[in-house]
């Protein structure tokens, strides 16, 4: 008895030695090259991401285009003996894009009680201390009115002013005034509003109002520092723009159409967005162009392809011609030098030296075209484009498998899947594609706690905008996929990149960035692409790993020999693991370690925008196999310096 029981553990011991959950990584014959442009941005106008979000305009409804009946955003600032009226006047509008004014009739003010309007901003107008505001108005005034008019930055019930100037000498002329607004000492808040208002009876008409705070680089129709600061620290190498959905809009003529969306922001109508509200088109081709720039990013440039939303689409053949030509200027304002008509363009509108292209996509998930007319369109803007810029590479939106009279150099791919999904897929994934092309970009792609609740679901199902750590898990879990096959997936983006969250400022979850007016922070997801985009080498390493859950990609810096090994356990209970670093003679006995570690539920929020942030360590007295204890529900990035 005594004997068997002895014999019995025995062979557990055995057993538990041959079962040791082991990963294994071989730095001495990497796979591949890592693709240098594998981590970039995906963008589009959806859930306020530009309006009332990237794009800095504090003014909503600016051009009072929102609604024809009425100036929404916009009220009456009376009361006190103060009496003012407003009313939409398409009569005297600016200029043919700007196809109604706003008329403020001020029958009664005085200097202690002004009248006038104001706008209550996108969710609220943000008020930071020491601030400089640049506000701007297109106005006019009836005849032997010149002012003054106060712009101001007030609180909601006007009682504080926090910053304001008097402009005049208006005239019945439309003029363009400025002047900058600056604050005090405050504390930050966005219970603000914009005022424009008279001290005496008199009428004006505005076409546009813009207030802009400072914004990043200096841009004067800019960007928001705090988001731009958590898209530059993602270290992105490109940006997909204009789309997505927002590409081809509902119908044809609701398209992202370029031409419309350059030049002063008066120039610019604006168009219905297909996520349910109007854009203003403060964003045009040249902004996001000078956003890569600033994010030293390359644009990744989707073209308009004849096919929108509701189904409609167009012929290829010479209907299609017009659509194609419409590319080709789009192109050619891109790269073009100022000797080309568009790039003279570009130059005119504050841009002479041509931006660096490589990739260009046709259309956005043509799959969906029930006519399934793609074949013959992508052939046709493929020629077009390679015939007039040949080194540009072509990216379609269908498998090439669906293609017949031409092939795509590169093919995206888009994943929209539960965390189980993408740790059931990401074992093998990439395995079956093929290394002779065509090149994978994975355009759009996500991790949704639960597959039952899907991107477009109303918010009743309570789960809020960003996602938790338990779908952090399940990028992680598919960003190592993408890693281990990055020879093949030479680019790949999470979608959608932002979301302004307030109550019905979304269309979408789950989203990689949150805000509202005032502040912004990153879900656990933003955090995971982060640890995996700044902790990359540029070699594959081959990863084995045996009797364990946990998912794992290796890179090697081929300058410094730093390895960086990311691991992701998605499993309740921690995970002992044997590292076997093959291929060194010895480590340095120290690595960094970084960890984002949190139960499935947890999240961060507006008010508790850190609750799951990475943490470094440092982990000590290494050698080429060492033990290494990964916590529950986690994603952690060594970096290990072999020593040569
Ligand atoms: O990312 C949200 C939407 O998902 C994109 O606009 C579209 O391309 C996809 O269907």
């Amino acid at each position: 008895m005594r004997k068997s029981c002895l014999f019995l553990s025995y062979a557990a011991s055995i057993a538990a030695l041959a079962a040791e959950p082991t990963l294994t990584v071989d730095v001495a014959h990497p796979s591949g090259k890592v693709s240098p442009r594998l981590y970039g941005l995906m963008t589009e106008e959806i859930n306020h991401c530009y309006d009332g979000g990237l794009y800095a305009e504090l003014i909503r409804n600016r051009a009072f285009l929102d609604d024809k009946d009425r100036p929404v955003h916009w009220s009456v600032v009376s009361g006190s003996g103060a009496d003012a009226t407003f009313a939409l006047d398409p009569v005297n509008p600016y200029n043919d894009k700007l196809t109604t004014s706003l008329c403020v009739t001020v029958a009664q003010a005085s200097a202690a009680h002004p009248a006038g309007v104001a706008n209550n901003g996108y969710w609220g107008i943000p008020v930071q201390p020491h601030t400089r505001y640049r506000a701007t108005l297109l106005a006019r005034a009836e005849p032997g009115f010149s002012g003054p008019v106060t712009v101001s930055i007030v609180s909601e019930d006007g009682r504080v002013v926090y910053a304001q100037e008097k402009l005049s000498s208006l005239s019945p002329q439309w003029n363009r005034f400025q002047t900058t607004l600056k604050t005090g000492r405050l504390t930050p808040t966005a219970k603000a509003r914009f005022r424009i208002t008279l001290d005496q009876p008199g009428t004006v008409w505005l076409g546009l109002v813009s207030l802009f705070p400072p914004t990043w680089n200096d841009r004067t129709n800019g960007l928001r520092k705090d988001l731009m600061q958590m898209l530059v620290d993602l270290k992105p190498k490109f940006l997909r723009f204009p789309g997505g959905n927002y590409l081809e809009g509902e119908t044809i003529e609701t398209r992202f159409q370029w031409k419309n969306i350059i030049g002063p922001i008066e120039e610019r109508h604006g168009h219905p967005c297909p996520w349910g509200y109007r854009s203003t088109d403060g964003m045009g081709l040249l902004e996001f162009l000078e956003w890569c720039e600033d994010m030293q990013a390359e644009p990744l440039l989707a073209v308009y392809a004849g096919y929108s939303l509701r189904g409609d689409y167009v012929k290829a053949g010479p209907d299609l011609e017009p659509f194609v030509q419409e590319a080709l200027e789009e192109i050619e304002y891109v790269v073009g030098n100022t000797s080309t008509t568009w790039g003279a363009r570009r130059a005119r509108d504050g841009h002479p030296t041509p931006f660096r292209l490589n990739y260009v996509e046709i259309g956005n998930e043509d799959g969906f075209d029930k006519a399934k007319s793609y074949d013959g369109r992508f052939a046709q803007f493929c020629d077009a484009i390679k015939a007039k810029f040949p080194r540009l590479k072509m990216i379609s939106t269908v498998s090439n498998d669906d293609l017949r009279t031409r092939k795509g150099d590169m093919v995206d791919l888009h994943f929209y899947s539960s965390t189980d999904e993408f740790i059931r897929m990401s074992r093998d994934f990439g395995a079956n594609f093929s290394r002779n092309g065509p090149e994978i970009f994975v355009g759009e792609w996500a991790a949704h706690e639960d597959s039952a609740v899907r991107p477009w679901d109303p918010p009743a199902k309570k789960l809020p905008p960003t996602p938790s750590m338990k779908a952090a898990i399940g990028d992680g879990v598919f960003l190592a996929a993408m890693e281990r096959n990055s020879d093949i997936i030479l680019m790949q983006c999470y979608a959608p990149l932002l979301v302004n969250v307030n109550p019905g400022a979304w269309q979408w979850r789950p989203d990689l960035i949150g805000y509202d007016a005032l502040s912004a922070y990153g879900s656990p997801s933003y955090y995971a692409i982060q640890m995996f985009s700044r902790n990359l080498g540029d070699e594959i390493l081959p990863v084995q790993l045996t009797d364990t859950p946990v998912h794992a990609s290796a890179t090697r810096d081929s300058k410094t020999g730093e390895v960086f090994l990311k691991l992701v356990n998605p499993q309740p209970n921690p995970q002992h693991l044997r590292l076997d670093i093959k291929g060194v003679a010895s480590l340095a006995p120290k690595a960094t370690v970084t960890t984002l570690a949190a139960s499935p539920d947890d999240t961060n929020s507006i008010d508790h925008p850190r609750r799951v942030v990475p943490v470094i360590t440092t982990l000590r007295g290494l050698h080429p196999s060492f033990t290494y204890t990964l916590p529950p529900h986690s994603i952690v990035v060594l970096a290990l310096k072999p020593r040569r």
